[in-house]
């Protein structure tokens, strides 16, 4: 599906569609300006239901330029490609961060309404706080988001 079909899907049709990887392929665990472009449009349809979903705007796309401090964690789960009739592995959240010199950032996360409130964000927190130590999490938050963090003990760089 073209970039412009999928912007078409999401925007008129109002379809949330898992994203399907490619063929034979799996998405890496941290995307990042080193992976292919396929995965990155990937992220960037994600990208799009959250802006329609949280009215966050969206200024994410595919480029290197746009990825250059980006490191996003895939969450997958096979889902039935009906075509082929076969399972397979697809896109269902991302947990995005910005990797800059001076600041560490979770700028943004969206799970696919079926996958949500079964802790998978959650269960990952101990991996985030391993592999990015301090973070500083994004404005604005969604009451979700707020929900996520307090019930993580989350405490705001700034204020420790
Ligand atoms: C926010 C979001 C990423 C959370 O992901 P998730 O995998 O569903 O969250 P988890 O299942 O890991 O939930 C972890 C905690 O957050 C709380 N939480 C999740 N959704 C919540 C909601 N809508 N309201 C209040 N608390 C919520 C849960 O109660 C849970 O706490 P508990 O274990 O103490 O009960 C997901 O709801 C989402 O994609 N929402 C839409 C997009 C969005 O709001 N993104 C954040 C903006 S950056």
């Amino acid at each position: 599906m073209s970039n412009k079909q999928k912007w078409e899907e999401a925007t008129y049709k109002s379809v949330i569609r898992p994203q399907r990887a490619r063929i034979h392929c799996n998405f890496d665990e941290w995307v990042t300006k080193d992976s292919p472009k396929w995965q990155r449009e990937c992220f960037v349809q994600l990208r799009r239901y959250q802006s329609l979903e949280c009215h966050d705007g969206m200024s994410m796309d595919a480029s290197d330029t746009c990825w250059r401090f980006t490191e996003i964690l895939s969450l997958t789960d096979d889902c039935l490609n009906e075509k082929r009739e076969k399972y397979e592995e697809s896109l269902i959240g991302a947990i995005c961060f910005t990797r800059k010199p001076e600041i560490i950032m979770l700028e943004f996360c969206w799970i696919h309404p079926f996958w949500r409130n079964k802790g998978l964000v959650k269960s990952k927190w101990p991996l985030f706080q391993k592999k990015f130590g301090i973070f500083h999490v994004s404005y604005p938050r969604t009451k979700a988001m707020q929900g996520l963090l307090k019930s993580v003990g989350f405490i705001d760089p700034n204020l420790q």
